[in-house]
């Protein structure tokens, strides 16, 4: 039994093949000529197995680097450094521009400083890590830009004020220090947004259940709007019987209802209507009970087409006012909840965003 099972298992190494290889395989002998050509390598380039076989690597796979360089004629692997034997993971462009990984190994014989005798090369589709990369580039530069304007307007007023104090008003400084004040608490804000964002996209949003009074957060939100100016009759809060015991975190709940109100407030106009109502219903599968709270403004709307870019990191509309991490925010609080949350029109124009959240359990349990 036990030496079936081995011999099934030496079958089974024995019968594998490079086509198998997720990645794309080029091999080449002494010469430089392609001796195998695996499957994921036809599929990236294009080239079939029997029209790369027995041709020279550097016609088969011609690679560039960004600057359009020919990447072989940088490398030499045959005629370079004795020395060598690999090159590092490289981001490099196959013909047509497509982007690869590419890395290479140079065997040699005698295996220090001898003549290369085989070169094996393997690549990968980098097309996906290459926009993200690019994406990360372009978060650093927007977090930069957020970031200077608020910084250079604190650096221009302080520096203002300790070389021409004497000259301003009691008045006149009391403006500077009020923009001053205003511009650092943006900065904060900006800081735990973004701290918000990387532990959304890291996974490591912790949810502290404990029973939360939905409609409670909803009016202490609306209260806190208020407290800060904005007029009582602005708001509405629409409430159904029935909602079960909620298990969520209150402080994230909070935060999700204060983003949504806050928008509404802002991009939206006329009267702010928070809706919460109890959900009991099938959701994919699953018997969900839960809740269902809904943010609607009676402003302009959000037009289809943009829809799906709203929740977006950095997206903003054509206002500018925000830094367009608020709804991203919002819906990784919803769905680290194991809710969902959905835009459309409301009833009586305007915009509303929809969350539903499953009425969840202790932790512990
Ligand atoms: N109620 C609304 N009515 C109309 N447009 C809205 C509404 N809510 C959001 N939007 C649009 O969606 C964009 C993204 O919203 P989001 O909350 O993510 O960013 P922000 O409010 O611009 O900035 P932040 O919330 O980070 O301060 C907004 O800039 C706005 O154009
Ligand atoms: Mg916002």
């Amino acid at each position: 039994m036990f030496g079936d099972e081995a011999d099934d298992h030496d079958a089974l190494v024995a019968a594998f093949s490079p086509d198998e290889l997720p990645d794309g395989l080029l091999v080449a002998d002494r010469d430089g000529r392609v001796v195998v050509f695996n499957r994921a390598a036809t599929r990236l380039t294009g080239i079939d197995e029997r029209a790369a076989l027995g041709r020279d690597f550097r016609d088969v796979l011609p690679l560039r680097d960004h600057d359009g360089h020919d990447w072989w004629k940088h490398t030499d692997p045959y005629g370079g450094l004795r020395t060598r034997t690999q090159q590092t993971e490289r981001f490099l462009q196959l013909p047509g521009g497509r982007e690869a990984l590419v890395t290479a190994r140079y065997v040699r014989q005698p295996k220090r400083c001898g003549d290369v005798v085989r070169l094996v090369v393997s690549f990968r589709d980098a097309s996906h890590r290459g926009r993200q990369e690019r994406s990360r580039a372009n978060l650093v530069s927007t977090v930069a830009h957020e970031l200077r304007s608020p910084l250079t307007s604190v650096k221009g007023f302080t520096a203002t004020l300790l070389t021409k104090w004497s000259r301003f008003t009691d008045d006149q400084k009391r403006v500077m220090l009020e923009t001053v004040n205003a511009d650092a608490d943006r900065v904060t804000r900006l800081i735990t947004e973004l701290l918000d964002v990387s532990r959304i996209e890291s996974g490591r949003l912790e949810v502290r259940r404990q029973v939360v009074d939905v409609i409670a957060a909803a009016r202490k939100v609306i209260a806190g709007r208020v407290a800060a100016g904005e007029s009582e009759d602005r708001f509405r809060l629409r409430v159904r019987d029935g909602l079960p015991e909620m298990w969520l975190d209150p402080d994230k709940i909070e935060q999700i209802l204060g983003n949504l109100v806050e928008n509404a407030v802002r991009h939206g106009g006329g009267t702010v209507t928070i809706v919460v109502e109890p959900l009991e219903g099938r959701v994919g599968d699953a018997q969900m009970y839960g809740a269902a709270v809904s943010v609607c403004d009676e402003g302009e709307g959000i037009p289809p087409e943009i829809v799906p870019r709203v929740f977006r990191q950095f997206w903003r509309g054509k206002r500018r006012s925000g830094t367009g991490l608020g709804l991203f925010i919002v819906k990784g609080l919803v769905e680290a909840h194991g809710g969902t949350i959905t835009v459309r029109r409301a009833p009586g124009g305007g915009a509303e965003f929809r969350f539903i959240l499953p009425a969840g359990a202790p932790d512990f349990a």
